[in-house]
């Protein structure tokens, strides 16, 4: 038993998965084995799950069947919406929010006691869980503006038909199609800090909705998934104080501080996921008649790589992407949440098929042969 201490588990092999690969040095993603840049092209985000999750692309009918299967399940019991409705009146941050539903799921899912190792039941519940994130998230979003709930359609995508239930207004292609690939990049990447708590608590045999909460949970940390909103904070930040970007960055790295949406566990290069989103977030620029947020980010970038050699990760040009199409700022993470259920799901079922229990040891540090003080003594 090795006795190095590993902090973070940086770089320690705890798994074998078919899953997803990061090559950090060279700036590639896949999934299954099919390039990142291949999917975000030409797949779409339920193809996608499709692919982690059965383990190769379907077929027009699989897809078709599959698509039906999902939209069938995306509508979300009162109960549980009236659970949303009093987290958006409490003010609930929302990944707290998402994290409390898809936990409460569990009461209505005839599925909800089928053990860890039933790949089947582990899968309907999965289905259940991404096709209703969608649908709690956008409720939450409008109630707390004062809004009802808009219930899902039936006729559009997984992406389109959130942004419909956000917006009560069915989006265009563009939004709709950028939607659908930041979806598609967010779905999979190895054992990122979320990944790897759903698969602890599917360890121990736990079940499905137990290890996506977890999950969640773990996605909301700003060195995680919460990352994409701080971004946008800090653009709208340097933005409204009329100050170069530059001198915003120059600033927190003054301090001390951390420049969300830089540096990366794994990818020492630019993450490819960002080279792709920053396409789209030009794009939408481009569209809208004002690149402002693009170039912001893109100055950034270059300082940031010149002056601490680090490159933008996904969260990176999410940010501006999601908020040229209006998406609220704070849903930003849990749109990564909406997305990344794919992956929790896929990588859960994945590990309880040769299961161990996760069980790591910390090297103790605390004082020994301490002598008990009776509590009126000490
Ligand atoms: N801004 C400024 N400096 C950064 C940085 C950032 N975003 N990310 C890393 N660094 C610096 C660290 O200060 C450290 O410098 P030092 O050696 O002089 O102390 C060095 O780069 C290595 O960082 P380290 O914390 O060891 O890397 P890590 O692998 O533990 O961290 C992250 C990876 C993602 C947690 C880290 O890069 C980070 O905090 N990024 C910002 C949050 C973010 O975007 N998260 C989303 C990830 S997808």
């Amino acid at each position: 038993m090795t006795e190095e201490l590993q902090k973070g588990l940086e770089g320690v092999l705890v798994a074998e998965s078919e899953l997803s690969e990061i090559d950090g040095d060279e700036g590639r993603l896949i999934y299954r084995g099919y390039g990142i840049e291949d999917l975000a092209k030409h797949a779409s985000y339920e193809e996608v799950i499709y692919l982690l999750w059965y383990g190769e692309l379907p077929d027009a009918e699989e897809l078709d069947s599959f698509t039906d299967s999902m939209v069938a399940e995306r509508s979300v019991a009162e109960d549980i919406l009236d659970t949303v409705g009093q987290l958006a009146a409490a003010d609930e941050n929302p990944m707290a929010a998402l994290r409390t539903a898809v936990s409460m799921l569990s009461a209505f899912d005839p599925d909800a006691d089928e053990p860890a190792t039933d790949e089947d039941a582990t899968l309907r519940k999965g289905r259940r869980i991404t096709a209703k994130i969608p649908t709690i998230l956008a409720a939450f979003a409008r109630m707390r503006d004062g809004d009802d709930p808009v219930a899902p359609r039936e006729d559009l995508s997984h992406a389109a038909n959130f942004l419909y239930m956000l917006n009560d207004e069915e989006p265009d292609d563009v939004l709709a199609e950028t939607f659908d690939t930041a979806l598609v990049l967010h779905a999979d990447h190895g054992l990122n800090a979320s990944t790897f708590s759903a698969m602890v608590t599917a360890s121990t045999l736990s079940d499905l909705h137990s290890a996506v909460t977890s999950a969640i949970g773990t996605l909301k940390g700003p060195l995680h998934g919460g990352a994409n909103q701080d971004v946008m904070q800090m653009l709208k930040e340097a933005d409204d104080s009329d100050r170069d970007p530059i001198g915003w960055v120059e600033n927190a790295l003054e301090e001390g501080r951390r420049v969300s949406g830089f540096g990366h566990r794994v990818y020492t290069v630019k993450d490819p996921r960002a080279e792709i989103l920053g396409e789209r977030s030009q794009e939408l620029g481009e569209a809208a008649g004002t690149s402002k947020w693009y170039e912001y980010s893109t100055k950034i970038e270059e300082y940031m790589l010149e002056e601490k050699g680090l490159a933008p990760n996904v969260d990176f040009y999410s940010a501006s992407t999601y908020y040229q199409m209006g998406i609220p700022i704070d849903i930003y993470t849990p749109i990564f949440a909406m997305s990344r259920s794919a992956g929790w799901i896929a990588h859960a079922a994945e590990y309880v098929e040769d299961n161990r229990l996760i069980r790591p040891r910390a090297r103790y540090t605390g004082p020994e042969d301490q002598q008990f003080v009776d509590v009126d003594e000490r």
